[in-house]
């Protein structure tokens, strides 16, 4: 049998990691962690006590506050996947509104912030069998993680992808908005000082523009049984 992996997908927003990682969890029967969620989680909570807004951000009241931030993952039967608890509360569906996406790549570059979050998460693939995605797992989080894979797909691929979804959750978005969220986010994920998105060395990349989903879930689940036999 194969031994249980860890397996790190990395890549910028919609590049359907989430996708990709949950068909892989799902066929290994390992947990799947969406570490983009505790990101906007901790956003939502922000907001929420007003320590962000479009054009302001009080950086130390959030730090301040970082100890009483509880995040928790629960598996929701129904769904087929878990959901985000912020103190207790779910908060799967509000963190995923355009408003909490236009705030969120400012939170995460806030060293103390990854620091929090970035411990959770070692200590949630602590017994391997885990696929978690981001933009730092093969780099910091997990950088000894046995498969690494990068996506990557165009700024409009993207933004068409993200746009659909948030138009099936019945949101009311324009195109431009959303591609100019993708570039932005794109453009602070990459440049921010602390754990910025690079690929890591022994990393595969996935270019998805042109792949179904199908057809990357296949690749995919080749290099996690070679992984897992090595
Ligand atoms: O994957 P996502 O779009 O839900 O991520 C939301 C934001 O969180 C994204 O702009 C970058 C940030 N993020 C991060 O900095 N590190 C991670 N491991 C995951 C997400």
């Amino acid at each position: 049998m194969d031994k249980k992996i860890t397996i790190a997908i990395d890549g910028f927003s919609s590049t359907g990691k989430s996708t990709l990682a949950k068909q892989l969890a799902s066929h290994l029967g390992y947990v799947y962690v969406d570490t983009g969620a505790m990101y906007r989680a901790v956003t939502y909570y922000a907001m929420e006590k007003g320590y962000i807004t479009t054009d302001s951000f009080n950086k130390e009241e959030l730090i301040a506050d970082l100890p009483k931030i509880q995040l928790q993952f629960k598996f929701n039967e129904a769904l087929g996947f878990a959901e985000m608890y912020l103190n207790g509360n779910n908060v799967e569906k509000i963190i995923r509104t355009l408003e909490v996406s236009r705030l969120v790549s400012k939170v995460a570059a806030v060293s103390e912030v990854r620091a929090k979050l970035v411990e959770q998460q070692k200590q949630m693939g602590a017994d391997k069998g885990i696929v978690m995605d981001g933009r730092d797992i093969g780099t910091v989080v997990f950088p000894d993680a046995e498969l690494k894979l990068y996506m990557i797909a165009s700024a409009e691929t993207r933004a068409k992808r993200r746009y659909d979804e948030l138009l099936q959750k019945g949101e009311n978005v324009e195109f431009e908005d959303v591609l100019q969220n993708v570039k932005e986010r794109d453009s602070i994920d990459s440049s921010r000082a602390d754990s910025p998105l690079v690929k890591a060395d022994d990393a595969i990349e996935i270019d998805n523009s042109d792949m179904t989903i199908t057809e990357q879930f296949e690749k995919v689940v080749q290099l996690a049984h070679k992984a897992s036999q090595l």
